[in-house]
């Protein structure tokens, strides 16, 4: 019996907390099979379609790795590849794919586009990344913390930054749902919408995680088990990036804020790209006519014992392995854990 099979994984709430449980605790089994060099080809002979529309460098990575180790062909197929969106209809384009493949990752702009993939195309669709969540990164955050603490029970995330792009929206709704408290520190204007911040209040009446947005970055920090970070302007967004780093600047992580928690063991995450330093073009240009040395998060920081965004990379792969087998193929889950 598989409880996943046929299914798709659009947003956080398509799955209960006890599913999202059971992907963090499969992505850690299956990443210590990997580990061992034991296969687990629960995808044999299956075909993956990796749709972008927008670029990445982890996401395409983890499906491609993960589909094969699984036993599964990928195949990439980037918006300037095929018909989709210029000649074709986002229908016609899934049903024509679900003929062909097994499974389709896409990642791009509009949440209603990969919900169209997965209504039309009758195979299940993994979403890569949309302008409003990010779920397969969730998998590998928690799996992350998970590996770090032990257990989720009891924790404290704080986001900080841009508190209205895809993974502060995902953050905030996946540790309600889970029950770890989630903070999140931005000015007003940046953060979660009244629709995002409602998603996760039912979902924390029911988990009881206690959910703080707030504009004072010190209260947002304190106690937090984990900071968190993310670029402070997404991708596809079209926006005054002076105007953004003058807001976003007093929430930036540094080794003050770090200090702020109050809590020795406290760990830093980013699900990266990062401006960290002035190694990018972009980063480079903006830092060299705002006088800084990082945006987002310091390079002490950064590089130091207390951040895991190398490991959480890593996950993403094992994390997406665990979505992509669970669903599309026939390992053994007991029923009873749901
Ligand atoms: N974190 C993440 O999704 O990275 P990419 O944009 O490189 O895929
Ligand atoms: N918020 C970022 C996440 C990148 C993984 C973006 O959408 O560009």
């Amino acid at each position: 019996m598989n409880h996943f099979y046929g299914k798709s994984f659009l947003k956080e709430t398509d799955f209960s907390a006890a599913e999202i449980n059971y992907l963090i605790d499969f992505a850690i089994h299956l990443k210590s099979l990997k580990q061992q060099n034991i296969p687990h080809q629960y995808l044999a002979g299956k075909n993956i379609a990796l749709l972008f529309e927008k670029s990445s460098t982890r996401t395409r990575s983890a499906f491609t790795v993960a589909a094969n180790d699984l036993g599964a062909h990928p195949e990439f197929l980037g918006k300037n590849d095929i018909q989709f969106g210029n000649k074709e209809s986002v229908a016609d384009t899934a049903k024509v794919l679900g003929g062909m493949f097994d499974g389709i990752e896409f990642r791009g702009f509009k949440q209603k586009t990969v919900a169209d993939l997965a209504a039309y195309s009758g195979v299940p669709v993994w979403n890569g990344l949309t302008d409003d969540w990010h779920p397969t990164q969730m998998i590998a955050d928690f799996m992350t913390l998970k590996e770090h603490f032990g257990s989720l029970e009891g924790l404290t995330l704080t986001y900080v930054g841009d508190g209205r792009n895809n993974v502060a929206n995902s953050l905030l709704v996946t540790g309600a749902i889970l029950g770890i408290n989630i903070h999140i520190g931005a000015p007003n204007e940046l953060q979660p919408t009244a629709s995002v911040l409602e998603i996760a209040q039912n979902a924390a009446a029911k988990s009881g995680a206690q959910i703080l947005v707030t504009e004072d970055v010190t209260a947002a920090v304190k106690n937090a088990d984990a900071l968190y970070t993310d670029v402070w302007v997404s991708m596809g967004e079209d926006v005054d990036y002076d105007k953004r780093i003058t807001q976003l600047l007093p929430y930036q992580i540094n080794e003050d804020l770090l200090a702020q928690t109050g809590k020795e063991e406290t760990i830093v995450l980013h699900c990266l790209p990062a401006f960290h330093d002035t190694q990018t073009t972009i980063g480079a240009q903006l830092l060299k006519s705002h006088h800084l040395d990082a945006l987002e998060i310091t390079d002490d920081v950064f590089q130091s014992t207390k951040s895991v965004v190398f490991q959480e990379a890593a996950n993403r792969m094992h994390a997406i392995k665990s979505i992509m087998s669970v669903t599309l193929g026939k390992p053994f889950i007991p029923e009873s854990i749901f």
